[in-house]
């Protein structure tokens, strides 16, 4: 199915959707987004994803141009047949080519719907690979996603070149921080260790339902910071995100980590969270 998108209750194929070229989003980077999937068709987990998108305006003083019900709506009239991505992205709008906001009219709101694609299931049955970036996460803004996202563009260049599904970014202080686009955990001892607000990270929505899931399971979290040298001694571990779910990292760096197979944990997680998916689908 052709993807769709919808600019400002608009919605187009892909190669009809238009923005100028004076919208700071595009110039400067000055915009904010969510993504989002559908399971049987619905979005997921919608209220997490709008409440973080509030966070994220309210980070970089951007007003909002629809409200929840109103951008819930929209995202349903963009929606394709078949489970989707979905990239919500809000911009500052047109203005001057200067990054001074107050010459910016209304900001756009972007809905990008595209046919969802999922990792193979061997990722899920042999682990990832991963690589430690080269590239740091960067403190302040860290929690807010922007569209400033150079970082994670070079850093997904590097580990694309080294041929590896992700790859995990340090803090200046050589501590695990987050994936390009996921957030990472190890376990020690059956205790998961997963790096905390102060390591820089993006509050995942599928990490709060993992480590709520990973809490009603009896297994002990701890949140933190943690150097990248403990993945030595880690006995597994595993990332998440929104499209891909939970998934065992098995090589770091080409290194196997604990006997170099997918956890027992990480993979009690996946079960719990794929069975926890009828029930989250009940929320707003
Ligand atoms: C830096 C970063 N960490 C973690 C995540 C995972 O978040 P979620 O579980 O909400 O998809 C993302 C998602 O894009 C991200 O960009």
């Amino acid at each position: 199915m052709q993807s769709r998108v919808n600019i400002n209750s608009v919605i187009t194929p892909p190669e009809d959707a238009k923005i100028s070229v004076l919208d700071h989003g595009l110039l400067f980077g000055d915009s904010i987004y969510e993504v989002l999937r559908t399971y049987e068709g619905k979005p997921f987990l919608f209220s997490r994803h709008f409440a973080r998108l509030e966070h994220s305006a309210a980070g970089i003083g951007l007003q909002l141009p629809w409200t929840k019900p109103e951008t819930l709506e929209q995202v349903h009239r963009t929606l394709i047949p078949g489970e989707c991505r979905i990239r919500l992205v809000i911009t500052r709008g047109v203005g001057e080519a200067n990054p001074n906001t107050e010459t910016c009219s209304d900001s756009a709101a972007i809905i990008i719907v595209v046919p969802l694609t999922s990792p193979e299931e061997s990722i899920y049955q042999n682990g990832a690979n991963v690589v430690i970036s080269s590239v740091r996460r960067s403190g302040r803004y860290a929690d807010i996603k922007t569209g400033s996202l150079i970082h994670q563009v070079l850093a997904l260049r590097e580990a694309k070149s080294k041929g590896a599904f992700e790859a995990i970014l340090l803090t200046a202080d050589n501590n695990l921080s987050d994936g390009i686009t996921s957030n990472i955990y190890l376990v020690h001892n059956g205790v998961i260790l997963t790096p905390s607000h102060d390591a820089g990270i993006v509050e995942g929505i599928t990490r709060a339902v993992v480590l709520d899931l990973a809490q009603k399971m009896g297994i002990r979290v701890s949140e933190g910071l943690f150097h990248v040298t403990q993945i030595k001694r880690a006995d597994e571990m595993f990332l998440t995100s929104t499209g891909r779910e939970v998934v065992p990292i098995t090589r770091v760096d080409g290194k196997p980590v604990g006997n170099g197979r997918p956890g027992p944990i990480a993979t009690r997680l996946l079960e719990a969270y794929r069975a926890a998916i009828p029930s989250l689908l009940q929320e707003d």
